[in-house]
């Protein structure tokens, strides 16, 4: 992790060991000018905490399964879960509490207050609990005057708020833009990095605009994550208002920007700033065994970051060992950081293939079955055109060799379920 010199710290030090030689007069100018050339060095030295996301965040969100009904037992009980399951191991490590948790006022001195039933021993006390399991600890606010379920907001509270949240122990902020008014996204979220950034603590910073104000042209040094679009519920391709299944959600990325392919949205991706299509929905009851499968790959191929929404506490061992496949999380994870893109996609045969390159020169492939129906995919390599040279196949969700790209690859694929390959390229 890089520190820099904190620069206002530094400036006080020579100020005041400089005081005694200076006359009184030119002391009090320079106490008047003092926090304005405060203020204006950490306008100038601020930065978001570098090093906390050189791959895509993952972890555990409160909001897609529990919305309000949440409480410190819930919390603790999804980490001991978590560790039974292997998810922590698997690299699940930040538990984070989505919308909810506050008090519906601030106090009198304009602090935020969690909610004393839910967390009747305030959110240090969870905290604790957290890190001694070897978790990470997240929370939830928004930038606007109140958050989208009407809790006090973060607007003109931002140094006070992050503190609060140092003293509770949090390492990673998600944060909203309901009720924002006029303020301008960029500003205001540059305002709580650096907000976070004066209280001291390293915050993995998760911006959550909704994609409304092109958060990749501008916030790779405001947050290591930002959404890119509306909210996602269990669906495959559903609408519900606001909400969207995970399909849409995938579709709509190729919206947001004018080039698709390796040049779409997915350039604006790396080690330290990731696009965020939103949180998972595998295992929730909306979604078939096959539709989580695919969701799962897609978010892996797309490098996004993997935040699980549903109950893990009661979870079939068959989602455990999907979202704790390792050879499918080292897709997402893989240390070159680039996001895959779809190249190519067929309507009328059902098909989409997805493309991402992986260190040393390999490849991840995923094919999904677009119908609404089983049917025979067929992944001609040679049709993948950013994958240039021979390589052999691996079939990652089926744990076998799949032969080598100089020939097709075929097998029947249930309704909106995927192929997932990985590529190593052949020795000379
Ligand atoms: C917005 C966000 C969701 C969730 C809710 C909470 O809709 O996009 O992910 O945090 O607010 O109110």
């Amino acid at each position: 992790m890089r520190y820099y010199v904190r620069t206002p710290e530094l400036f006080a030090a020579v100020f005041s060991r400089a005081t005694p030689f200076l006359n009184p007069l030119a002391t009090r100018s320079m106490k008047k000018i003092l926090p304005l050339f405060l203020a204006l060095t950490v306008t100038v030295f601020a930065q978001k905490f570098e090093g906390l996301a050189l791959t895509p965040p993952m972890g555990w969100n409160s909001w897609n399964t529990f919305a309000d009904k949440i409480n410190e037992s819930l919390i603790k009980e999804t980490a001991d879960a978590m560790i039974a399951n292997g998810m922590r191991d698997a690299g699940y490590v930040y538990i984070v509490i989505d919308d909810c948790w506050e008090s519906k006022e601030r106090d009198a001195q304009g602090n935020l207050v969690p909610d004393p039933v839910k967390f009747p021993n305030g959110l240090k006390a969870v905290g604790e609990y957290l890190h001694a399991k070897g978790f990470k600890f997240g929370i939830h606010s928004c930038a606007g005057t109140r958050t989208c379920a009407d809790f006090p907001g973060g607007r003109g509270h931002e140094y006070q708020d992050a503190r609060s949240y140092a003293s509770w122990g949090i390492d990673f902020l998600k944060y909203d833009w309901c009720n924002h008014g006029t303020a301008d996204a960029r500003e205001t979220y540059k305002t709580m990095r650096d907000a976070l950034h004066a209280a001291g603590r390293p915050v993995l910073f998760s911006l959550c605009e909704w994609g409304q104000n092109k958060p990749w042209e501008w916030a790779t040094d405001v947050g290591h994550m930002w959404r890119t679009t509306g909210d996602i519920y269990d669906s495959y391709d559903g609408r519900k208002g606001w909400e969207t299944g995970w399909k849409r959600i995938l579709d709509q990325q190729y919206a947001l920007v004018d080039s698709t392919g390796p040049d779409g949205i997915g350039k604006y991706a790396g080690p330290g700033h990731w696009n965020d299509p939103d949180m998972l929905e595998v295992g929730n009851p909306g979604l078939t065994f096959a539709e989580s499968r695919a969701h799962f790959s897609l978010w892996c191929m797309i490098a996004a970051p993997l935040m699980a929404g549903n109950d893990v506490r009661h979870m079939k061992p068959e989602y455990r060992d999907m979202m704790t496949n390792k050879e499918v999380l080292a897709i997402d994870q893989d240390a070159l950081g680039k996001q895959g893109f779809r190249a190519l996609s067929e309507p009328s045969n059902n098909i989409e293939i997805w493309v991402k390159e992986l260190s040393n020169g390999e490849w991840a492939v995923c094919a999904l079955n677009t119908g609404m129906a089983a049917a025979d995919l067929t992944v001609q390599w040679e049709r993948l055109w950013t994958i240039q040279g021979k390589f052999q196949v691996h079939d990652v969700w089926g744990k076998k060799a799949a032969g080598d790209t100089g020939k097709p690859y075929s097998a029947r694929v249930d309704s909106h379920d995927v192929l997932l390959f990985r590529l190593t390229p052949e020795k000379k």
